[in-house]
């Protein structure tokens, strides 16, 4: 069927400005790190991507190595992009990492110039695209001196395959070098990638949303709803179907019944700012505008369509602040700490 986008579309979105930069990015984009592989549907991932694009998620997230297989994400988004999206290019932003292991031998993974480049490639191959609009370093490597890997990333912007560049899971102390590096070669750091939810607040005691705001740099939180977590999924026990009953990233073990306490407590809040779950833990990330966008994942339409509606409430009192606090002090939820370790 002949996908016609919903006319009414940049209605439904708000659009933040990405730090000191000219672009602007909605409230709530859309990764495909889980779902977009061999294991779903293609006609699920179209539904995916049209409820998003429908609801004014113009910014699409990819990696290199999302799937399962490795690659198979960006393959299917490519194909979207040559069917449904044929005429879209430039209401679309597109964003790929380079960073986690790709490939076997010593340049499929980490943040050499070899390997960053080469897989740059290899994803604009996947995605029949020219250029992506935002090109990744996926993790800090601490073996490789930044001067290469902030190197690699000026040359896929000057060389025209990407129109911007990005940081993932760097802590406060690399970001700052990262970016001064990049500023030096004149080519801006647009957006810093770091995982960021109720449940898993290591951004705040890093200090990098004051390190961004500082150095103008914009900033898109991943995973916040921490995997499915801060929904109502698993209040009641592991549903078929879902990530944490899949045996993929999300360790069922970390679905403790001191969480779900944690979960309903904010579950009974949402409902009382007449929020869905889902609803307010994607406000929380993007209250006070310090995070510029809040990267959620979906294996639904009907998922994408509940979190846009995120954006119709995003304020909170300092009585509610308060409360999320307590109820969060108890739990830390981040998979991706090694990833930000410095050494
Ligand atoms: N830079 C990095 O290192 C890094 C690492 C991880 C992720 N990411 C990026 O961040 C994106 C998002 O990560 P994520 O998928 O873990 O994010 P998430 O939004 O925290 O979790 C997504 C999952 O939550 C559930 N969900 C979403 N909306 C829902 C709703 N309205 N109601 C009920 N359940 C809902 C779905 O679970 P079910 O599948 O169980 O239905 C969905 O798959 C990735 O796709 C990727 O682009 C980046």
């Amino acid at each position: 069927m002949t996908y016609h986008p919903a006319d009414n579309r940049y209605d439904r979105m708000t659009y933040r400005r990405t730090g000191r930069s000219g672009l602007m990015l909605p409230a709530i984009s859309l990764g495909l790190w889980h779902n977009f592989g061999h294991d779903t549907p293609h006609d699920t991932k179209r539904a995916i991507c049209h409820a998003a694009f429908d609801h004014g998620i113009t910014h699409f997230d990819l990696a290199n190595n999302y799937g399962p297989p490795a690659g198979s994400a960006e393959s299917a988004f490519g194909d979207i992009l040559k069917t449904d999206f044929k005429d879209l290019r430039d209401e679309l932003i597109i964003s790929s990492k380079a960073g986690y292991h790709m490939w076997n031998g010593p340049y499929g993974e980490w943040g050499s110039r070899k390997y960053l480049i080469a897989s740059c490639d290899q994803s604009l191959k996947r995605m029949g695209l020219d250029y992506v609009d935002i090109f990744y370093s996926h993790r800090f490597d601490p073996d490789t001196p930044l001067e290469e890997t902030m190197g690699a990333l000026d040359h896929i912007v000057r060389s025209g395959r990407a129109q911007y560049v990005g940081l993932s899971s760097y802590n406060s102390e690399k970001t700052r070098e990262a970016v001064a590096i990049l500023k030096s070669l004149g080519t801006p750091c647009l957006i810093h990638q770091p995982s960021y939810n109720i449940l898993n607040r290591w951004v705040e005691k890093d200090g990098l949303r004051e390190t961004l705001a500082d150095l103008g740099v914009g900033s898109i939180a991943f995973t916040p709803l921490a995997q499915g977590i801060l929904t109502r999924k698993y209040l009641s026990g592991i549903p078929e179907g879902s990530r944490a009953s899949q045996g993929k990233s999300l360790d069922p073990a970390v679905i403790t019944p001191r969480a779900i306490e944690s979960v309903r407590a904010l579950d009974a809040m949402a409902t009382s700012r007449g929020q869905t779950l889902a609803q307010m833990a994607l406000a929380w990330v993007l209250r006070g505008g310090m995070i510029t966008t809040a990267l959620i994942g979906a294996s639904k339409p009907e998922q994408v369509v509940d979190c846009a509606g995120a954006i119709k409430n995003l304020d909170f009192t300092d009585a509610e602040l308060a409360q999320i606090d307590q109820i969060s002090s108890e739990e830390d939820v981040n998979l991706w700490a090694r990833s930000s370790e410095s050494v």
